[in-house]
This record gives C-alpha cells, sequence and structure tokens, in this order.
C-alpha cells in the first residue's frame, strides 16, 4: 500500500453534532498521529484557534505564508502572538525568481487585470509555498467556517485533503458563527489584528482586501470586484 492509498483508507472519526473545537482538534491529532500544523493568516479565527491549542497543550505547530504583500497589522499581531503564548510561527515565502518575474513583467497589481492573473498571483504567493509547508504534515488546521462563504458550505470538521496527498485537513471552527468566534477572543483576551477596529471582517493580502460596511457581506471585502464564487485564492479550492 502506497503513501496515498495508506492515507485514504484511514478512518475519519464521524463527529456528532454539537462537538466543541477542541473535541474537533483532539480527535483530528489522534486520527493521524504525524505531526500537524495550524496555517495561520492571523485572522481572529486563527487566534482563537492557538489559544485553544495553548490552552489545551496540543502538538500543534503553526505555519505562516507571507505572501510579500501582507499589512503592517498582521505582523504585529504575529508579534503579539508569538510574545503571548511563547510560540514559534513557521513562515514560508514564495519563491523570490516567480515573484521577480511576474512584478517586471506583468507590474504590482496585475491580479485586479483579470481572473487569471489574480490565480497566477495567488499562485506564485499562496498556493506554491503551502504546499512546501504541508510536504512534511500529516494533516493542517485552518480557521475555515461555514457560513463565511458560498465555497465553503460542503466542509467536514475532518476531511481527508485529496489536494495535497490525502493528509487531514482539520477545521475545529467550521460551524462557529462569527459572533462565537468573537466572544470567545473577548473572553479569552485572544491578541486580535487591529484591521477589524477599522472595518474589515476578514484578513488577507493588503492591496486584496479593505474594510467591508455595516451590512455587507463578511467577505465582501475579499477581491471586491470578483463574483462571490470566484472568491478562494486556491488555498481551500476543490
Ligand atoms: S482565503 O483562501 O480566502 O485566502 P481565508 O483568508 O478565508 O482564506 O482563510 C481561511 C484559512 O486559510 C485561515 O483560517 C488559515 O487557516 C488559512 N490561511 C489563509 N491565508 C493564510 C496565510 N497567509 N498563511 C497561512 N494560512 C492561511
Ligand atoms: Fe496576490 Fe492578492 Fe492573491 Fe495576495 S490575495 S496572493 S496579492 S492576488
Amino acid at each position: 500500500m502506497n503513501e496515498r492509498e495508506h492515507n485514504m483508507s484511514r478512518n475519519i472519526p464521524k463527529l456528532l453534532d454539537g462537538v466543541s473545537p477542541a473535541e474537533i482538534l483532539k480527535s483530528g491529532i489522534e486520527t493521524d498521529g504525524g505531526q500537524v500544523k495550524l496555517a495561520c493568516s492571523f485572522s481572529v479565527e486563527d487566534t482563537v484557534i492557538i489559544d485553544m491549542i495553548h490552552k489545551e497543550g496540543l502538538p500543534i505547530g503553526i505555519f505562516a505564508l507571507d505572501t510579500g504583500r501582507l499589512n503592517e497589522e498582521t505582523y504585529e499581531v504575529a508579534d503579539a502572538i508569538t510574545e503571548r503564548y511563547g510560540i514559534r510561527i513557521d513562515w514560508y515565502f514564495p519563491k523570490h525568481e516567480a515573484v521577480e518575474k511576474l512584478e517586471r513583467d506583468k507590474g504590482l497589481y496585475s491580479f485586479r487585470e483579470s481572473l487569471d492573473n489574480r490565480h497566477e498571483c495567488c499562485g506564485i504567493r499562496k498556493v506554491e509555498p503551502l504546499g512546501r509547508a504541508l510536504a512534511e504534515l500529516a494533516g493542517w488546521v485552518t480557521g475555515l467556517r461555514r457560513e463565511q462563504s458560498v465555497t465553503r458550505t460542503d466542509l467536514a470538521p475532518i476531511e481527508i485533503d485529496e489536494n495535497h496527498g490525502g493528509i487531514l485537513k482539520i477545521n475545529p471552527l467550521l460551524e462557529w458563527s462569527e459572533e462565537q468566534v468573537w466572544e470567545y477572543a473577548k473572553i479569552h483576551r485572544v491578541p486580535v489584528s487591529r484591521l477589524y477596529d477599522q472595518g474589515y471582517r476578514s484578513i488577507g493580502c493588503a492591496p486584496c482586501t479593505r474594510a467591508v460596511a455595516p451590512g455587507e457581506h463578511a467577505r465582501a471585502g475579499r477581491w471586491w470586484w470578483e463574483n462571490p464564487e470566484h472568491k478562494e485564492c486556491g488555498l481551500h479550492r476543490k
């Protein structure tokens, strides 16, 4: 049996409704036994998960993709998280040759010109480094929530990630609402990005993310020039 067949044959636990995020995390790491890390964008979802990992003493590392276009506020909260929890963040950068070629050939804002150009930039700055980060892992944890997007309605709390060699993908906050996440963050005084004070409700790259008006969808500020069904960067596209 090769590694992929081994991965596909594992029994993914069937979790009951109402199971807590901490229990989802524990079931996920017990299912595999190999190294698991949180993919951290420093959104409130991700910093809440870091707090849960810390409180439960779970053996889950943290990695982050530095696209080269992140907000200053994202680096500030990353620094605050490192200080508060005494953890190391494994940063991954894009391949410099690919970024240099993209910027020389197409300029600094090619992603605004077409969906193909946007996918090209996300491919270079996010998807390729994600592949390298996941290559050494048995599973990854994300801050995905079902209500975030039409592209996220059919996810499971623990699933096999066929896009990344059949490793586990663990989504502990899948069923939580935005309100539940903020309630946890406030009760536990979790460090959160200052961008939220400026009206942001989703955190991504600086030129592709903006604050939203009251009543607008939380992800309306992501790639605001595109239709909702296109609003994935490739990290989670199936
Ligand atoms: S995206 O596909 O639209 O960019 P989103 O910003 O909603 O994703 O984040 C969903 C989850 O993807 C985060 O909770 C986190 O687990 C992961 N993620 C997104 N961006 C990054 C990043 N730059 N580094 C690491 N993980 C990320
Ligand atoms: Fe490039 Fe924008 Fe995608 Fe960031 S979100 S990688 S800047 S297209």
